[in-house]
């Protein structure tokens, strides 16, 4: 078959700063999935667009033909409305575990397909795989079922799910073509506008445990995102919260499913709790359902952890089984007296990684049981000698490097000389 464009002419025209058309668009991203564009040609094309961006048009475009590129799920068959939220990852970021029940307790369904972790940020499906016997594949009458049946699913997607991105992601990884916010963007949204949700929140995470460093670079990409969600239809909104300091107390993969049931029992830590109902409220309101119930009354009637352990059995999980725990513990102490200024999310980050709670390459195992438990947040008095963290791993000679990674993690100050905390939702950016 004759093809209408050479790569390399799109390639030149990216490198000379000109807009691609639509048509440029479908071709090329259809003809690397069909192996016609080969990986040299699709990595050249990804540094032109990470070294001269894209137009609006060009990334909804480009969206778009990854969408095509698979199947686009369709939930027109629910009753209820469809929402779903997005996190950019960070280090204790265990959200989607409380907010999945809870938006659906609240008369909402929420059909979210997850990804596995890399590097220092956990993957969700990973944190319920230290569920016993929880699976993470299911059928689209799977999902279907259970999402008439509880409100929530939280399963991997398939291979059919926008596959010009997996192919693309993966090489973005070797080619240093990552960071390009038109890349990003289109790499997230092609995913959840195939997933077939009609609302979606997006939290935008800015800070050092953050794929975005800063608050600029985050607001463009959440900017971009809003804008394509918007585009294809789907109601979008996107929070940017703070991710200089790991969310809540525990960071790893069984330790973060021990603390979300906390907060599904009513309890947890203040800042999972706050960016739970956060996210819950703004889900429901962007599925038309803000007058529905108070996400806060779901919490505290019971019925958020009700939807929890049905939505763990209907994926073969036992709610009521313990949760694995780590051969091997460490605590360090805290070095001084004062207030705990800093805790660095990307240090905690690594060392939980190290410990073992994250994978180095993807085909690698986790270790359910291990990570970081905090004792002190930021802002809390320091007590000399009291707990800091409880390092927890499998493996006791990988404590060593954990504690590297955490040699410059602290920062505390004398009482009276803090400053005030930085808020956790730092923007709302809508379309
Ligand atoms: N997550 C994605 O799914 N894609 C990216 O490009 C970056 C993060």
């Amino acid at each position: 078959m004759s093809e209408p464009f050479a790569a390399v002419d799109v390639i030149i025209a990216k490198r000379e700063r000109r807009e691609l058309d639509d048509a440029q668009i479908d071709w090329v991203l259809d003809a690397y999935t069909r192996g016609v564009v080969a990986e040299e040609q699709m990595a050249a094309l990804a540094m032109a667009i990470l070294l001269n961006g894209m137009s609006r048009r060009e990334i909804a475009r480009w969206t778009a033909a990854m969408v095509a590129s698979g199947e686009r799920m369709d939930w027109s068959a629910l009753e209820r409305r469809t929402t779903d939220k997005h996190s950019t990852g960070g280090v204790g970021d265990k959200i989607t575990l409380p907010l999945a029940p809870l938006v659906a307790a609240c008369g909402a369904a929420v059909p979210q397909l997850s990804g596995r972790g890399l590097g220092h940020t956990g993957g969700t499906l990973d944190k319920l795989e230290s569920i016993p016997g929880w699976r993470a594949t299911l059928s689209r009458q799977e999902m279907l079922d259970q999402l008439r049946e509880v409100g929530a699913v939280v399963c991997a997607a398939s291979a059919d799910l926008a596959p010009a991105d997996r192919r693309l992601y993966a090489l973005r990884d070797v080619t240093g073509t990552v960071e390009a916010i038109p890349l990003i963007a289109s790499s997230i949204m092609s995913k959840k506008i195939a997933e077939g949700t009609a609302a979606l929140v997006l939290d935008v995470k800015v800070g050092s445990g953050a794929f975005m460093k800063d608050r600029d670079s985050a607001a463009e990409l959440a900017r971009t995102m809003v804008e394509l969600g918007s585009d294809a239809g789907v109601r979008t909104v996107a929070l940017l919260t703070d991710m200089d300091t790991p969310l809540g107390r525990t960071v790893g993969n069984a330790l973060e499913v021990r603390e979300s049931v906390e907060v599904l029992a009513g309890g947890g830590p203040g800042d999972v709790v706050e960016l739970t109902l956060t996210l819950a409220r703004e889900m429901l309101a962007a599925a038309g359902l803000d007058a529905a119930r108070d996400p806060a009354e779901a919490l505290r009637d019971g019925s958020a952890m009700d939807t929890w352990r049905r939505m763990v059995r209907a994926q073969g999980g036992d709610p009521d089984a313990p949760l694995p725990r780590a051969r091997h513990t460490h605590t360090v102490l805290t070095p001084a007296d004062g207030v705990l200024t800093r805790l660095d999310a990307l240090a905690v980050g690594v060392a939980a990684w190290r410990l073992g709670a994250g994978r180095a390459r993807k085909e690698d195992g986790v270790q359910p049981g291990a990570g970081v438990e905090i004792h002190l947040k930021p802002g809390e008095t320091a007590v000399g000698g009291a707990p800091l963290l409880t390092l927890h791993t499998d493996e006791e000679d990988r404590f060593g490097p954990a504690l590297q990674a955490l040699a410059e993690a602290v920062v505390i100050a004398p009482e009276g000389s803090s400053p005030p905390l930085a808020p956790l939702v730092i923007d709302r950016i809508s379309a």
